[in-house]
């Protein structure tokens, strides 16, 4: 008997009854029998508190409490006032007739009291397990907070630096960037939940929000369906694979529909394709923006579009609450459509264990016990430290030696924000260690001046004069020189990403002094730096590297650490270059790299994919990072060279340090798919591996390429992995010289 039921229900579900249902999809089912219209509309609706980040324009005012007590607030986010977590809290569960917790969010995105590098300069770590520890720590201190969910990972990738949000990102290579969002993914959510120390994940901004067109904010994203699946989707696939409980949309349209109503992202690309049954949140006021998109009349309209669209949540514009119940008398929206979309915040909120206890996040003593823990600062000085690249050190003038005269120059040397970049979250700027601060804590203080020379933009009277005077009497000036803090990240688009003037002028001056200079980059982006390239002997990126920052940077001009970093995002010459990135076709008419392209334009013209006046490769290309020491590549053996589709293709490699003291690598497999039936990259990561060594010692990588790896949306659209020959290359950037080749029979 009991085979027949079980075959019958096994028949039952696969008859598309659905699958067996949870717990929380039964309590959920249950409440909703409970609720009104209206509360079903609070619940898919998100507010910020009047002292909340404002990023957008306020469409819509609401007095918060009320609607809280009416049961029509769903979340809140951006809260700052810890106290306000239990009064809110107490007031949705002992006010509101069904008592729904409220699920509180904010952006955590690089750390919360303890902050991080900013996740571009995380990426450069290119340290999957740290990156995952970092996200962990971001959400023990964010749930002792009393948030329950972060709008992070940053999934967009982006070639172009004069869009802020770089800063935000994993660079400009999906592989790579999939890694490090599915891994953050995990930080925050762990397995489990229902343990309060986890907290939602966002994959955000769904989608394609990072080839905005001329880098500037907001702007149109329109680009080929194959490019959006071979380039752009894998890594907010990545991060729902690794389990993500949420989704935003973006603010941009995507082929001519804003994403926050745009069926085809929302419904059928991310729940039918991919399966995500989780739930899509708005980003800030952006279902009402569809208004301004000109694709909604007014905000019934927009409501109506986002609703269609599978979008459940509506950050801040409050369409939703305003114009819902009409859509619903109107019979242009079910209430059974309404219920589908509720049930997904329910079903979250249920699992996060918000209706068995919804005051178990937060807490005084929580808070105090779990933030600036010790080791999370020893890990967020560890992931800062990895995180600067080195990309130029002329006669070795770093690590600084013991016992010269230093002359620390520039306008970030105490500059507190400029270690925090965007977002930062709940951080505290007495907890931040300065450059100046990390220098005086490892270096003999007599044996340093400070001197500011100049602003981030502005001359400042006598500066310049001063800085050199203060380079003529030390042995080695080091300037820290880039962008402020405050111009990362949202709403900061640059037309160059050039030094500001008065910070070239201030290079120039110091260098004319005839003294080593070092440069320490603070910036959330690459920067063009051609133009000012001569006057540097040493050029370290520390990006903003976060709470510890000021530490990491004199480990690494001490020599007590050798640089690791190694860049994720191309930087190029000059502005003209943008966007620029090392994985871009071939052209018809390649520019090959031993054509001298000055030569071919005296000559004659060359009819190559080139400029006139400027090279097409970057300055410092994307996987490039020097350290103190020296590595050396050889020994490459495609194991596999010749495999059946579907089968893997292994190819080792031996590194060895090549210097006189221990240092980091980043071992890189890139492959090319010679003929395949639509064009390819020249060169895609496909592999990476932290190599750590002694001075004189060696290690074997041996790489593996999946056919996962070589798939990508075929001349038919369909996603897989033609048969063919494949170059591979093997070093430590995009620009890897040691070759072999591999062939994937039909
Ligand atoms: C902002 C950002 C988004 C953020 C949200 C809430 O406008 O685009 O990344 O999560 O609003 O702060």
């Amino acid at each position: 008997m009991r085979r027949i039921f079980v075959i019958a229900a096994a028949a039952l579900i696969f008859a598309g009854c659905g699958s067996p249902k949870t717990e929380a999809e039964k309590f959920a089912d249950k409440l909703l029998e409970k609720m009104t219209l209206r509360e079903k509309l609070g619940q898919m609706s998100q507010f910020r508190p009047r002292s909340g980040v404002v990023t957008g324009p306020e469409g819509f005012s609401y007095n918060l409490e009320d609607m809280i007590k009416a049961g029509e607030v769903g979340s809140i986010l951006s809260l700052r006032e810890m106290e306000y977590f239990e009064i809110y809290q107490r007031m949705a569960v002992d006010s509101s007739r069904l008592g729904i917790p409220i699920l509180f969010a904010h952006d955590i995105i690089h750390g919360c009291k303890v902050i991080f590098p900013i996740n571009l300069g995380s990426s450069c770590t290119w340290d999957v397990e740290a990156t995952r520890q970092s996200a962990r720590v971001a959400a023990v201190e964010a749930s002792a907070m009393g948030l329950a969910w972060t709008f992070s990972p940053m999934c967009d990738i982006s070639a172009d630096p004069r869009w802020g949000r770089v800063s935000e990102g994993s660079g400009e290579d999906p592989y790579l960037a999939a890694k490090l969002s599915a891994a953050m993914v995990e930080g925050y959510q762990g397995d489990d939940l229902s343990d309060s120390t986890t907290i939602l994940a966002c994959v955000k901004h769904f989608a394609a929000y990072g080839a905005p067109e001329a880098g500037r904010e907001y702007n149109t994203v329109d680009m080929s369906e194959r490019m959006f699946r071979d380039r752009y989707l894998p890594v907010y696939q990545a991060a729902l694979e690794a389990g993500a409980a949420t989704v935003m949309s973006s603010f941009n349209d995507y082929d001519g529909i804003p994403a926050s109503g745009n069926r085809w992202l929302l419904k059928t690309v991310l729940r039918d394709e991919l399966g995500f049954d989780g739930f899509v949140v708005s980003d800030y006021d952006a279902v009402h923006e569809m208004v301004n998109h000109g694709v909604a009349a007014d905000g019934a309209d927009a409501a109506r579009l986002a609703l269609e669209a599978y979008l459940d949540m509506e950050m801040t514009s409050g369409d939703y609450i305003n114009h819902g119940e009409q859509l619903v008398r109107d019979g242009i929206i079910s209430e059974k459509h309404i219920d589908e979309l509720c049930r997904n915040i329910l079903v979250a909120k249920y699992e996060l264990g918000l209706f068995e206890d919804p005051f178990r996040y937060g807490g005084a003593e929580r808070f105090a016990r779990e933030t600036y823990k010790p080791e999370s600062i020893a890990l967020a000085r560890q992931i800062a430290r990895e995180s600067m690249v080195l990309l130029k050190n002329e006669d070795s003038v770093l690590p600084l030696k013991e016992g010269r005269k230093v002359a620390m120059i520039g306008p970030f040397l105490s500059d507190a924000r400029a270690m925090n970049g965007t977002w930062d979250g709940f951080s505290e700027a007495k907890r931040i260690v300065t450059i100046e601060q990390g220098m005086k804590a490892r270096f003999p203080e007599d044996a340093m001046t400070f001197t500011r020379g100049c602003d981030a933009y502005n001359h400042i009277e006598g500066g310049v004069e001063a800085a050199v005077r203060a380079a003529r009497a030390a042995d080695v000036a080091v300037l820290t020189l880039g962008l402020p803090g405050n111009h990362s990240g949202e709403t900061t688009s640059m037309t160059s990403v050039e030094l500001p003037q008065a910070q070239k002028e201030l290079l120039a001056a110091v260098k004319a002094t005839g003294k080593p200079v070092v440069v320490l980059l603070v910036t959330g982006r690459p920067m063009a730096l051609e133009s000012v390239d001569g006057l540097m002997d040493a050029l370290l990126v520390v990006w903003h590297p976060g709470t510890a920052g000021g530490d990491a940077v004199a480990d690494l001009l001490s020599g007590d650490f050798s640089p690791s970093g190694h860049l994720t995002m191309s930087f190029p010459r000059c502005d003209g270059q943008i966007p620029i990135r090392y994985n871009h076709k071939s052209t018809g008419r390649p520019l090959n790299k031993e054509l001298d392209y000055t030569q071919s334009h005296k000559a004659k013209k060359n009819y190559l994919s080139s400029y006139l006046f400027t090279p097409n490769t970057p300055l410092y290309p994307f996987g490039y990072g020097l350290s103190y020491t020296e590595f050396a590549f050889d020994g490459l053996e495609v194991l596999d060279p010749e495999v059946g589709t579907g089968e893997d293709v292994r190819v080792k490699v031996r590194v060895s340090n090549v210097g006189n003291i221990k240092g980091t690598t980043v071992a890189q497999l890139y492959i090319r798919d010679m003929v395949a039936s639509t064009t390819r990259p020249v060169r895609e990561l496909k592999g990476f591996e932290r190599v750590s060594l002694e001075p004189g010692a060696s290690a074997e990588v041996v790489f593996t390429i999946t056919a996962d790896d070589m798939a990508f949306c075929r001349e038919d659209m369909t996603f897989a992995q033609e048969p063919g020959e494949f170059g591979v290359w093997v070093g430590e950037s995009c620009e890897a010289d040691l070759e072999g080749h591999f062939i994937v029979r039909e």
